[in-house]
C-alpha cells in the first residue's frame, strides 16, 4: 500500500527482522517514547510483525506502529508504540498505519483497539481522537498504570485508551489489491 506526501511515495508494510535496528533508531528519535532494547525491537519485528507496520519513504523507515493481540482477548488489538519521524508528521500517517493494521486478516475479529497514553502527550491523544472521529468510533480513557503504584514514581501515569466497538466490515479491494483506509468500515 502506498501513499504520497509532498510527492514522495510512502509504503506501508509489516516489519522484517532485518528492520529491527531501523525501528530501534526511529523509536529512540521520537520522545517521549520509551527507548526499548534492540532485542525488544527485534521481537516486535518477528513475533509481532503481523500486528505491526512500518512506513517506508525513500528506503528510510519514517513511521512505525508495534502492536499485538491481547493473549487472553484476541478481539483487542493493543497498540504498543506509535512513532512518526518529524519529516512525516501531521499528515495523517499514524492514523493511516492504524487503519492498515485493522485491514489485515489477522485483525478480522478485532472489535477494539487499546493503548496507553500519558495525560501530557497532546499529539498522541489528538491522533487517536482523530482516528476515532474519522471512523465514527467511540473511545474512553480510564486509569491504568499509576506513577507511584506501578512506575515507582519514575514515570508519568499511563491511562488506558479503549476505542470501539469496531463494526464488522466489508473488505473492498482496489485494483492493486490494497484496501484504502476510508473504505475500512463501510
Ligand atoms: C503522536 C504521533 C505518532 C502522531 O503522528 P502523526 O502522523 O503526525 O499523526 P496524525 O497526522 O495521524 O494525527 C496528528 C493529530 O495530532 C495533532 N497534533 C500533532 N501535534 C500536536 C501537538 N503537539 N499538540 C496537539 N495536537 C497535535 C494534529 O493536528 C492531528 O490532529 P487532527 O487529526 O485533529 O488534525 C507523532 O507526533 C509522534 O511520533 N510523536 C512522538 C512519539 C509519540 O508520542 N507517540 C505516541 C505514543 S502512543
Amino acid at each position: 500500500m502506498c501513499s504520497k506526501y509532498s510527492g514522495e511515495a510512502i509504503e506501508l508494510r509489516p516489519p522484517h527482522p532485518e528492520d529491527g535496528a531501523e525501528l530501534h533508531r526511529l523509536v529512540n528519535h521520537c520522545p517521549p517514547l520509551d527507548e526499548n532494547s534492540l532485542y525488544c525491537n527485534l521481537l516486535q519485528c518477528t513475533h509481532f510483525r503481523h500486528t505491526s507496520v512500518l512506513a517506508v519513504m525513500n528506503g528510510e523507515v519514517v513511521g512505525a506502529i508495534t502492536g499485538y493481540l491481547l493473549p487472553a482477548h484476541p478481539g483487542t488489538l493493543f497498540i504498543w508504540q506509535v512513532a512518526v519521524h518529524e519529516v512525516a508528521r501531521g499528515k495523517g500517517l499514524a492514523r493511516q498505519m492504524l487503519a492498515n493494521l485493522l485491514e489485515r486478516d489477522i485483525c478480522a475479529e478485532v472489535t477494539h483497539l487499546e493503548t496507553t497514553v500519558t495525560p501530557s502527550n497532546d499529539a498522541s491523544r489528538a491522533m487517536f481522537a482523530g482516528f476515532a472521529r474519522e471512523f465514527g468510533l467511540s473511545f474512553e480513557y480510564q486509569d491504568y498504570f499509576q506513577r507511584d503504584t506501578h512506575f515507582n514514581g519514575q514515570h508519568e501515569a499511563e491511562e488506558l485508551l479503549r476505542i470501539g466497538p469496531i463494526p464488522a466490515r466489508t473488505r473492498p479491494q482496489s485494483s492493486t489489491g490494497a484496501v484504502r483506509p476510508k473504505e475500512l468500515f463501510a
